[in-house]
């Protein structure tokens, strides 16, 4: 759906944060690896809104920073005194008087909303009203603005602490979410007073101001979850749970296979192609693309990485960003990989640190390999190239390149390049000393012996 009107995105950030109990602002704290109010401006920008006014508080710079999500043009504005969400709304005001056909506020602490309420909110604009309010319904209203409505008109919010007993009955409740007519937004806006319990210019006075008017207010459902705020860091992590199960169920819908889906944990920006395969305990970072029919086995921590199509991963592997594994690559059990390319088909399956390296198609990388790529100031590049053989327990001190189809003894310390078909030694020669494990056995039993007679 798309709606050929102007918007204007008002995003309320300025709130309290006190109960984060953190340095940091509240809407900086991220979910799936990414600050809560970039998921409020990416649902933003799925509805096709491009201009937004952010209001801001503490931190403002990194607030906006965080909120420049790719496709919006973000403009802050800075709200001082914290009287009141009609007030917060207000310190946007230069940018709602340019003239918007609609204005939809958002508050940038409820970061599970997606593009539905808020196309929602604006058709119900399109089709007359002034106020459009995106309500829920909920088993525990206590705290929330409740939403009064008579012959499916809603006729006013009342704040929790203004509600008389009778409306504190009343389970559908004021997301804080909503559009304002935005020819007449500046008009109702400035009507706002602040004779209430809490003494604040509330944003849901809009609703009588408009009735009193003669305008059409409003309200449309939403789901309760998609409408989660948070407050401390224990709601934090009820939408960081709600926000992971959302995308498992899409991503496992859309053909990947998850054994204990409730193990594995997403970024905001994870790709994971048909068919592949997600065993349990497996954490994705931001920055991964899973193609089709990769299987990554348990407990792999994987950021910033490609797997290709037929590439396995693990148990217990850490990709690091810049791993790229082409297809039908293995990365097998404790091995990391950073900034490395793994050729078609080539196998690094255990025990093995990989990084800043090239490796060609259909090599084999013993078990304990390690390029040594840090000299403690510099990294430096270890390159490979197809169908070579690196034997187990190798240090590939870079910079250093080993040909096609060569070979590396297992063992060794390779500091110089190694041709194409070359066999590469890098240790020191094997001893035999015939008997000389008896001599050796019988000195330390003697000196056993000795300590145990002089005590
Ligand atoms: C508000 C609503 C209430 C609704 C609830 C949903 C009002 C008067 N009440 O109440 O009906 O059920 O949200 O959570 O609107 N903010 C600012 N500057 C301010 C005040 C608030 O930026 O001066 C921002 C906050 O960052 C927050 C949002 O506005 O994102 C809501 O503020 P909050 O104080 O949490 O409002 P509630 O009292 O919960
Ligand atoms: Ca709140």
């Amino acid at each position: 759906m798309t709606i050929e009107r102007s918007c204007l995105a008002v995003i309320l950030a300025a709130g309290d944060s006190t109960r984060m109990k953190s340095s940091m602002s509240k809407v900086l704290h991220p979910v799936a690896g990414r600050p809560m109010i970039a998921h409020v401006m990416a649902a933003v920008a799925a509805t096709g809104i491009a201009d937004v006014a952010l209001v801001v508080g503490r931190d403002a710079d990194n607030v906006a920073k965080a909120a420049s999500v790719d496709g919006l043009s973000v403009e802050p504005f800075l709200q001082t005194e914290r009287l009141g969400t009609g007030h917060a709304v207000l310190a946007a005001k230069a940018a709602i008087a340019r003239g918007y056909d609609d204005i939809l506020v958002a508050y940038g602490d409820v970061p599970l909303i997606t593009e539905g309420p808020l196309l929602a909110a604006r058709a119900a604009l399109a089709e007359g009203a002034d106020i459009v309010v995106i309500g829920f319904h909920t088993a525990r209203p206590a705290g929330y603005g409740r939403l009064l409505v008579e012959d499916g008109e809603l006729t006013a919010i009342r704040e929790e602490k203004d509600a008389t007993d009778e409306e504190r009955k009343v389970t559908w409740c004021n997301s804080g979410l909503m559009a304002i007519n935005g020819r007449k937004a500046i008009d109702l806006l400035s009507r706002i007073g602040n004779s209430n319990a809490k003494g604040e210019f509330y944003l849901t006075d809009l609703v009588e101001i408009a009735r009193s008017l003669g305008g059409r207010t409003v309200a449309v459902d939403a789901p309760e979850e998609e409408l989660t705020g948070c407050n401390n860091r224990a709601e934090l992590a009820v939408i960081e749970t709600l926000w992971q199960q959302r995308r498992r169920h899409q991503l496992m819908l859309s053909g990947v296979s998850m054994i204990a889906p409730e193990t594995v944990y997403l970024a905001y920006d994870t790709v994971i192609g048909q068919d592949a395969l997600i065993e349990p305990n497996v954490v994705f970072g931001p920055g991964v693309t899973i193609d089709s029919g990769a299987v990554i086995h348990a407990f792999c921590h994987i950021e910033g990485a490609h797997v290709s199509t037929g590439a396995t991963v693990g148990p217990f592997a850490r990709l690091r960003p810049g791993a790229d594994l082409a297809e039908g690559s293995k990365v097998g059990n404790f091995c990391e990989i950073k900034n490395a390319e793994i050729g078609v088909g080539a196998k690094v399956n255990h025990l093995t640190y990989i990084g800043d390296a090239f490796i060609g198609a259909g090599t084999n990388i013993g078990a304990g390999t390690i390029t040594c790529n840090y000299d403690g100031v510099n990294k430096y590049v270890t390159r490979i190239g197809a169908n070579a053989f690196i034997g187990s327990n190798s240090s590939l001190v870079a910079p250093v390149s080993i040909g096609d189809d060569a070979m590396v003894a297992s063992g060794s310390v390779i500091t110089s390049d190694v041709p194409a078909e070359a066999l590469a030694l890098g240790r020191a020669r094997q001893e035999i000393k015939p008997g000389r494990a008896v001599v050796i056995r019988q000195r330390n039993l003697a000196i056993k012996a000795a300590k145990k007679a002089g005590k």
